[in-house]
């Protein structure tokens, strides 16, 4: 219970708050900054910001103030929160962190024969190069050469943004292409693939387990009172270190609330940007990928232990909206 509690502050601070709703605040603003609503990066990144400054504004209002709900409901009350969000983000990079193929390697849960039964990794992976292949085709129908981007002032100037430090007034997203100077159609394809499938899949990876892994404090503990034991014999009473009952009732009623899903499924956008004919057609075959994919995960969990749903896209919304 001590690891998990230990594993719980790590979840709500970085893997949740911090690498998806907070990071993608900045790309937003940065994104309505600097892109044109009729810029062809604007369209397609568009859908996937929905609704987040919204949640995050609900969240720096409800959730984080003193006495809020970090504060009576996790260990490390929102100080800590925010202060492991720091120091975590000070060290996120988009083409490490951000970018799933690299992230596995990074983490070391790659090999699927030493690691069998990761559902997150097999079916995160058909979704990002799904993403990835709708994303180069995309940018491919825009950016015919190197000196289309280099004659492309919103964009350079968006990725300048999004690179530059946050005390100059910048971003300050480590692990952008050329620090931010980007130079062909791969440098973009790695930073919009990496915003969709943040904004998507990681999101939904991250936030839409809450209710099943905090409601029954025991299993998933997100507060914990006193220290952990420092010798195999020490006698203690468990019930002592868990939440009482007023608690664990706002955890359940905060984790029920978080699971539940308020946009579109991946793919189905609640506001269409796009209406060049051929980047309609791209958006069709993308959606017609997704379809073949939820097929797949659906008949992956038929012979799975523990059937994992939470990645199948029709349940992925398009944004990070809860
Ligand atoms: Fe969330």
């Amino acid at each position: 219970m001590w690891y998990n509690n230990a594993d719980a502050a790590y979840h709500q601070s970085l893997t949740h708050l911090g690498s998806t709703h907070l990071n993608m605040e900045g790309m937003s603003i940065s994104t309505h900054r600097k892109l044109s609503v009729s810029h062809p990066l604007f369209k397609l990144l568009g859908p996937h910001f929905l609704y987040l400054l919204s949640i995050n504004n609900l969240a720096y209002t409800t959730l984080l103030p003193p006495g809020g709900w970090v504060d009576t409901s996790m260990t490390t009350g929102a100080k800590g929160m925010i202060e492991l969000v720091g120091k975590g983000m000070s060290e996120w990079r988009m083409d490490v962190d951000g970018t799933l193929p690299e992230d596995l390697k990074n983490r070391r849960v790659d090999d699927v024969s030493a690691l069998p039964n990761y559902h997150y990794r097999d079916d995160a992976l058909l979704l990002y190069e799904a993403i990835k292949n709708y994303v180069t085709k995309y940018v491919n129908l825009y950016y015919k050469s190197p000196k289309d981007i280099a004659g492309d002032w919103e964009l350079r100037s968006w990725a300048k943004e999004l690179s530059l430090r946050k005390e100059k007034g910048g971003v300050g997203v480590l692990g952008i292409p050329n620090g931010g100077d980007l130079k062909c159609n791969e440098d973009i394809v790695l930073v919009a693939t990496c915003i969709i499938y943040t904004c998507s899949v990681t999101h939904a990876a991250a936030n839409f387990l809450q209710y099943e892994q905090y409601a029954f404090p025991a299993n998933y503990p997100s507060l914990m009172a006193g220290s952990p034991p420092t010798t195999k014999d020490a006698k203690m009473a468990i019930i002592d270190y868990l939440p009482g009952k007023a608690e664990t009732l706002d955890i359940m009623v905060m984790t029920n609330i978080l699971s539940l899903r308020a946009a579109n499924g991946l793919g189905n956008f609640e506001v269409q940007y796009v209406y060049d004919p051929e980047a309609v057609d791209i958006v069709n075959e993308f959606r017609a990928k997704l379809k073949e994919i939820s097929k797949t995960i659906q008949s992956r969990n038929k012979s799975r232990k523990h059937p994992y749903d939470i990645l199948d896209p029709k349940l992925i919304p398009n944004s990070i909206s809860i």
